[in-house]
């Protein structure tokens, strides 16, 4: 029965002269320098768990996190646009997928083969590298906006459009009928969860992309939780007694001197990964949040972890 190959470290033949410039690249270490490579100390260490975003401008903590691109955590970059009437700009240059929510103002946003207008309240989903461009109405435009340029940056790798990547626009109209079934179904810790038709089982807006518009009634609550994605939520309307907790540990489902940020309208709050954290509406009127998480890297490694501290 022949060997199924030929390795034997021990028994090598002559040497080669090993100046290949692919040779030159390789680099090894034993365990105890593997175990002690981690640079970065965990998000809430080194991140703030909220900030009001600027009128214009990317919330970079690339220094913070040790990257060499601009990031605001680890996947995602978020930040604000404001385009002027008539200017235009190219959307999702460097990213894999790009999630924009109209603030201000109105215009349009065309790929090669539609435009749609665009108006306050507007989600529009879309992937890298596709040169779609958003055009600024005559009173201008501003929107926030989520990319995993950092995701891509980090891999390296090339974007390529697939039908499970392709441009999708929520209306405010359509996400406003939702919001009102959902409310007269009496549902009060929902809002819409937002999804691309090419992604049936995922459930994400692409393939690396979570969107949700989080809407809390008066009383409602988004029950003390975790997950390893972390998450960045953009707060469109706060409320008047609406907050977060978030730390650890965990003792009979609730959290140990939690940290407490109180949400603010243009908040954007960064939710770490694996922390435990809730959201309650103590006010008298309906909060509303925009929440983009990375996760489609733990979906498809089968690693959400998404569990309840009240089922622990
Ligand atoms: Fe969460």
């Amino acid at each position: 029965m022949s060997q199924p190959h030929q390795i034997d470290y021990n028994n090598l033949p002559a040497a080669r002269e090993n100046s290949s410039a692919a040779a030159k690249q390789a680099v090894s270490f034993c365990e105890r320098d593997f175990l002690t490579m981690a640079k970065v100390p965990p998000l809430h260490k080194v991140l703030p768990s909220a900030l009001i975003m600027p009128e214009e401008g990317l919330i970079d903590f690339s220094k913070e996190l040790e990257l060499d691109w601009p990031a605001t955590i680890p996947d995602l970059l978020a930040g604000n646009s404001k385009l002027a009437a008539g200017e235009s700009t190219a959307l999702g240059d460097g990213a894999g997928g790009l999630v924009l929510l109209v603030l201000r103002g109105g215009g349009s946003l065309a790929n090669s083969e539609e435009t749609v207008e665009l108006r306050p309240g507007d989600i529009a989903c879309l992937p890298g590298n596709q040169g779609i461009k958003v055009t600024a109405g005559k009173s201008g435009i501003s929107y926030f906006f989520v990319d995993d340029s950092p995701l891509v940056n980090y891999l390296g790798w090339q974007v390529k459009t697939t039908e499970r990547t392709q441009f999708t626009h929520f209306t405010a109209e359509q996400l406003k009928q939702k919001l009102d079934e959902y409310e007269a179904a009496g549902i009060t810790a929902s809002g819409v969860f937002l999804s691309h038709a090419g992604l049936p089982d995922e459930k994400l807006v692409t393939p690396h992309l979570f969107a949700h518009l989080n809407r809390l009634m008066p009383g409602a609550r988004n029950t003390v939780h975790a997950h390893t994605s972390p998450a960045l939520t953009y707060v469109i309307h706060g409320g008047n007694n609406c907050f977060s907790l978030l730390g650890e540990p965990l003792v009979n489902g609730e959290i140990v001197d939690p940290a407490r940020v109180d949400w603010v309208d243009g908040q954007l709050s960064i939710t770490p990964p694996n922390l435990w954290h809730g959201h309650f509406n103590d006010g008298d009127e309906p909060i509303l949040s925009l929440v983009i998480q990375p996760a489609g890297l733990y979906y498809n490694d089968r690693t959400m972890n998404f569990q309840f501290a009240d089922q622990q």
